[in-house]
């Protein structure tokens, strides 16, 4: 049984040599535990799975067999970022599912946010079911857990949840980072070569866009919220604010607003931009974005996104809007 107690004397990860000490020993641990035999691992692109991932490549190389479902609400270019990273450049076994039309087909008509949640959820652990019934020989299942997660529940990602395996695919677990902090998982991160961009990520549900797009997803509007939260992110960094603000991200709702396009009366999507600071995500307030900057995002997402018509800024603390609109 793996040891989920942090000891009291563990130093805390805060350099890049503390960090590549802790990957040495986690090497010789991993490689100690899995001997010759074949790790897979659920890889979202997230922060605590990309480490995961990273550190079982340096561990034990191609033993491992990394996962990416691409359940088709995934932010622009995110799915390609992990088969660049992962197969590109750390040469990993990695297999690629794009699961796009089951998820959507799935989602068609449901606009009740648990429902969606749920299929999400539930239609994730099977896709990944039949990738892993299909690999021979897996004794053991990597996972992303980290101390908070072990803190607040027990152990058992809620938004990745393989964890929802059935009895006849249990394996032996592997957690290389179950005792570290979010902060010293990006350290980690950063030592072992992952790209900032991935390392620094922000929260992002696991049903991902499925919670912006609101109400019933239908292709069209996940396209429109795909690409206007692709310019937001993009103006974002440009005007140097990226790591200022915790959270950004745009929101669909499911209901149009009338406007003049090109001198003829259009009835497209509004998109609303969400930008929050916290320290825990339970309280969050929004930051004065420069006036100009929230000009130029409403200018590029009304030039090039063109089932869009209106730009909303919303202005609303938690308490009493939560940061996601769904
Ligand atoms: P709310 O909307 O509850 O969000 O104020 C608080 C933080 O949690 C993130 N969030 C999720 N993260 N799976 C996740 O991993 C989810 O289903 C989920 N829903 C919300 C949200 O982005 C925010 O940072």
């Amino acid at each position: 049984m793996a040891n989920n107690v942090r000891p009291a004397d563990m130093e805390r990860i805060t350099t890049p040599a503390l960090a590549e000490a802790f990957i040495e020993e986690q090497v010789k641990e991993v490689r100690a535990q899995v001997g010759d035999k074949k790790v897979l691992l659920a890889l979202s692109g997230g922060v605590d799975s990309s480490v995961v991932a990273a550190l079982l490549i340096r561990a034990i190389g191609k033993q491992l067999t990394c996962v990416h479902v691409n359940h088709g609400l995934m932010r622009k270019g995110e799915s390609e970022q992990v088969i660049e990273v992962f197969r590109n450049q750390l040469d990993a076994n990695l297999i690629y599912v794009d699961a796009t039309d089951r998820f959507l087909d799935l989602l068609a008509g449901v606009d009740e946010p648990e429902r969606k949640r749920k299929i999400i959820g539930g239609e994730f652990i099977k896709v990944f079911e039949e990738e892993a019934r299909k690999l021979e020989g897996i004794d053991f299942l990597a996972q992303g857990t980290i101390y908070p997660d072990i803190l607040e529940s027990d152990g058992v990602k809620a938004h990745h949840n393989v964890g929802g395996l059935p009895d006849d695919l249990q394996f032996e677990l592997v957690e290389p980072v179950r005792l570290l902090f979010k902060d010293e998982v990006r350290m980690v991160g950063k030592a072992l070569g992952l790209p900032e961009s991935m390392v620094e990520r922000q929260p992002f549900p696991g049903p991902g866009l499925g919670v912006r797009c609101l109400g019933a997803i239908t292709r069209d509007r996940l396209a429109a919220l795909r690409e206007a939260d692709a310019i937001l992110r993009e103006e974002i960094d440009k005007a140097g604010l990226t790591r200022e603000i915790w959270q950004f991200f745009t929101v669909v709702p499911d209901m149009r607003a009338t406007g003049v396009r090109e001198g003829k009366r259009a009835y497209d999507w509004p998109v609303i931009i969400r930008c929050v600071n916290t320290v825990d995500a339970m309280t969050a307030t929004v930051p004065q974005l420069p006036w100009p900057l929230l000009e130029k995002i409403t200018s590029r997402i009304l030039s090039e996104v063109p089932t869009v018509c209106r730009v909303l800024y919303d202005l609303t603390p938690k308490p009493v809007g939560t940061i996601e609109w769904e």
